[in-house]
């Protein structure tokens, strides 16, 4: 089994969001809004909506926020549940609906309410560039490993769904270790699940780094000033067979209470010039790193499925300086070029005025967004 969905490769069928529906999400009690393909730039000052918006769109891909946060703060407000509607037309048209409140959650694509995940996945795949970048080389293992699996979960078939099984075996044999007096079958059965799931995982993962490493290496340059040499080096808690090292593990894991190996302890190491990025680099560096890894996904991605995802990019582009902005846009022209969809926030003040003329304008104010004419 390769990287990619037989399916979509090769064939080139760039998916747009064209319609998009708000209720009580986040600072929006209404919105009903149309998008065409091309590039769309998102203005207004600040705490207006336009992050949130971005937000809507990525749940609708991913169906969590990239904020980190859990639905029950999307909600707006006195209000008690969102619903977010999204029509995502392809090679075939979607009618996403999506309600959460603290009692009740629905999904459903073209009116069929979806029961297992991984057939959702995939009908709207988008990258997101946001401030919040910079924590996947300053932050802790799990955001990267969460990078990791997102990515794999939107090119490899079948990765979602192993993930998934991972967790489920490791969760419940979490909660076995912690019983007084457990059952060594049941415990057996457990490992087996899990160890059967894990190896899959680090193959996976494994199987990533070399089609991955060479485009956050690219990527980097682009924007990078110096020619620093980049490497990305996946890093399994598990050197060698799984099995083995899980029941060599046993007194650990007893006394801790806890499965303590697995791919659930994995990591990515990035170096530059061979010295650990999160510890050595200037701040700038990091920066830049974190935006090559977007970069590279958004690539990857690409490559994958022969059209380019939605790109979201969340007050990012203020913050480049000229070099940088000049190594990122081509990226952006790219998607557009293939037919893909950009989503573009800025404030009034810093959106960079050299960007492109053919974009759309919206000026996003107290949770209302409406298209502004090019000469106004
Ligand atoms: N659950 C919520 N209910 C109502 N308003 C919210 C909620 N969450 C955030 N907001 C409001 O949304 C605004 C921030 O929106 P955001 O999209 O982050 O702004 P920006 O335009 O600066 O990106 C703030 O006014 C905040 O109070
Ligand atoms: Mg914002």
């Amino acid at each position: 089994m390769g990287l990619s969905t037989g399916a979509a490769e090769g064939q080139s069928h760039s998916v747009h969001l064209v319609h998009l529906r708000l209720r009580d999400f986040r600072n929006y009690p209404r919105l009903e809004v149309e998008f065409l393909p091309g590039f769309h730039l998102l203005l207004g000052g600040n705490a207006q909506g336009k992050t949130n918006l971005l937000e809507a769109i990525y749940l609708i891909a991913t169906l969590r926020s990239f904020r980190g946060v859990g639905s029950a703060q999307m909600v707006r407000q006195e209000a008690k549940g969102y619903f977010v509607g999204a029509t995502i037309v392809g090679a075939t048209t979607s009618e996403v609906k999506l309600y959460w409140s603290a009692s009740e959650r629905r999904l459903s694509r073209n009116g069929t309410p979806v029961k297992r995940l991984a057939d959702y996945w995939g009908t709207l795949r988008a990258v997101v560039f946001c401030t919040e970048d910079l924590a996947l080389i300053k932050g802790t293992a799990r955001i990267r490993r969460r990078f990791l699996d997102l990515l794999l979960a939107q090119t490899s078939p079948g990765y979602l769904e192993t993930l998934l099984r991972y967790t489920q075996a490791l969760r419940s044999r979490n909660a076995l270790l912690k019983q007084p007096r457990m059952d060594e079958d049941q415990l057996a059965g457990f490992s087996q699940q899990l160890v059967e799931a894990g190896q899959e995982l680090m193959r996976e993962r494994r199987a990533l780094a070399p089609r991955i490493a060479p485009k956050v290496q690219v990527a980097f340059h682009r924007i990078a000033e110096q020619r620093d040499e980049l490497h990305w080096e996946y890093d399994p808690q598990v050197d060698g067979d799984f099995h083995v090292v899980l029941a060599a593990s046993r007194a650990r894991e007893r006394a801790l209470r806890t499965t303590v190996v697995g791919p659930h302890r994995d990591d990515i190491q990035l170096l530059i010039n061979g010295r650990s990025a999160a510890h050595y680099s200037s701040e700038g560096q990091k920066r830049t790193l974190a935006l090559a890894l977007k970069m590279a996904q958004a690539e990857h991605l690409t490559e994958v499925h022969g059209a380019p995802p939605l790109l979201l990019i969340d007050d990012v582009m203020g913050e480049l300086d000229a070099n940088r902005r000049a190594g990122f846009l081509p990226l952006l022209d790219r998607a557009r070029g293939a037919g893909g969809q950009v989503f573009m926030t800025c404030t009034e003040e810093n959106w960079p005025r050299d960007l492109t003329s053919d974009l759309t304008r919206w000026k996003v104010q107290e949770g209302q967004i409406r298209r502004i004419n090019p000469d106004g």
